[in-house]
């Protein structure tokens, strides 16, 4: 099996090389990634070395780059992006380029190199503000700010793609991943980093925004689960049926640090903050894929990931 993983230097792209490679110790898998502020090779340190791996530092919107990288490919799993919400409230044209324009510079190379599977990694984001109820697959997108409009906007092209040139792709939506070597910008690293730097947790408004919790690894396993048991053209939720008001996020954690809610520093609200995501995941669990992890066992173990690789956050911070 021979993988082109983009932006597998971030986040959950460096949690899936992991996974991968240890569930699967003889597949070929090269990592396209352009190292913003978010991409960071300390992910992939106890990778590099691995025969098996290689590393491309490039951009995705560059067509020369990413034909090269596409040859003797059998699947694309495209996780590159422009991901922090904030940043695209204060300027929105690195999503546009790298989310939108760079995903059809892939997809058009994937079409000219017979790719056996173009794994899209969206976010539940692009069902918009959900009131009441549970997002489905069907429902019609409804982004509410820059990054989850790019982020439909990449969807509506890959489905183009399978619809116009039979490429056999495959959408993913994920609720909020958590988990280690998230960037501290990010909600749960930043309030575990700012503990353990002694300073209080920044929430945003009345901090009563909900929002499903996933485990990185129970996401790393789904969208596995989906290479090969999904079906081509379709668009898969996978939540962590952990929904959680931001302030009881904080509450858990300063839990864990024996702290409290003297703590929690309350500030302005984000612009155009919606207040609710929740999906429906029955389409996958029918497959039969269902989480492994509870929330707060793992989100213990992140938090101890994060006070065992100080010196990893320290960097970024
Ligand atoms: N983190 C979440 O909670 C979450 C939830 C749902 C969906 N997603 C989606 O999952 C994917 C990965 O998210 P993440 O949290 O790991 O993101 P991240 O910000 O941690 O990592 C993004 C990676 O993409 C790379 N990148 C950015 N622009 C690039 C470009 N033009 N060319 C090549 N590489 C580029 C960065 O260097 C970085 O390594 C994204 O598509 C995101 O929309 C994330």
């Amino acid at each position: 099996m021979r993988l082109l993983i983009t932006g597998g230097a971030g986040f959950i792209g460096s949690n899936f090389v992991r996974y991968m490679f240890d569930k699967y110790p003889d597949c070929k898998i090269t990592t396209l990634d352009k190292l913003t502020y978010a991409g960071n090779l300390d992910n992939l340190h106890d990778i590099e070395k691995n025969p098996n791996y290689r590393f491309v530092k490039g951009d995705i919107c560059d067509d020369k780059i990413v034909n090269k990288v596409m040859i003797d490919v059998d699947y694309v799993i495209h996780f590159a992006a422009e991901t922090h919400v904030d940043r695209s409230i204060k300027n929105a044209e690195n999503f546009v380029d790298t989310n939108v324009r760079g995903t059809y510079v892939l997809l058009d190379s994937a079409r000219k190199n017979d790719i056996k599977r173009f794994v899209h990694i969206s976010t539940d984001e692009v069902y918009g503000n959900v009131g009441s109820g549970y997002s489905k697959e069907t429902d019609v997108l409804a982004p509410r700010n820059p990054y989850a409009a790019t982020k439909a906007g990449s969807e509506l092209l890959v489905n183009s793609f399978f619809n116009t040139h039979d490429l056999p792709v495959i959408i993913t939506r994920s609720s909020n991943n958590f988990g280690p070597y998230q960037h501290p910008e990010k909600l749960i690293p930043l309030f575990v980093t700012n503990l353990m730097e002694d300073k209080g947790v920044p929430l945003y408004g009345d901090g009563l925004n909900l929002r499903d919790w996933i485990y990185v690894k129970d996401n790393c396993e789904a969208i596995d689960f989906i290479m090969s048991n999904g079906m081509g053209g379709e668009t898969y939720n996978i939540g962590g049926g952990n929904e959680k008001r931001n302030i009881d996020v904080a509450r858990i954690i300063l839990k864990e640090f024996g702290k409290d809610e003297n703590c929690i520093q309350y500030v302005k609200d984000r612009l155009g903050h919606d207040r609710r995501y929740a999906m429906g995941c029955k389409k996958i669990k029918k497959l039969g894929w269902k989480h492994s992890f509870k929330f707060e066992e793992a989100l213990k173990e992140t938090i101890e990931w994060y006070k065992e690789n100080r010196s990893w956050w320290k960097k970024l911070k």
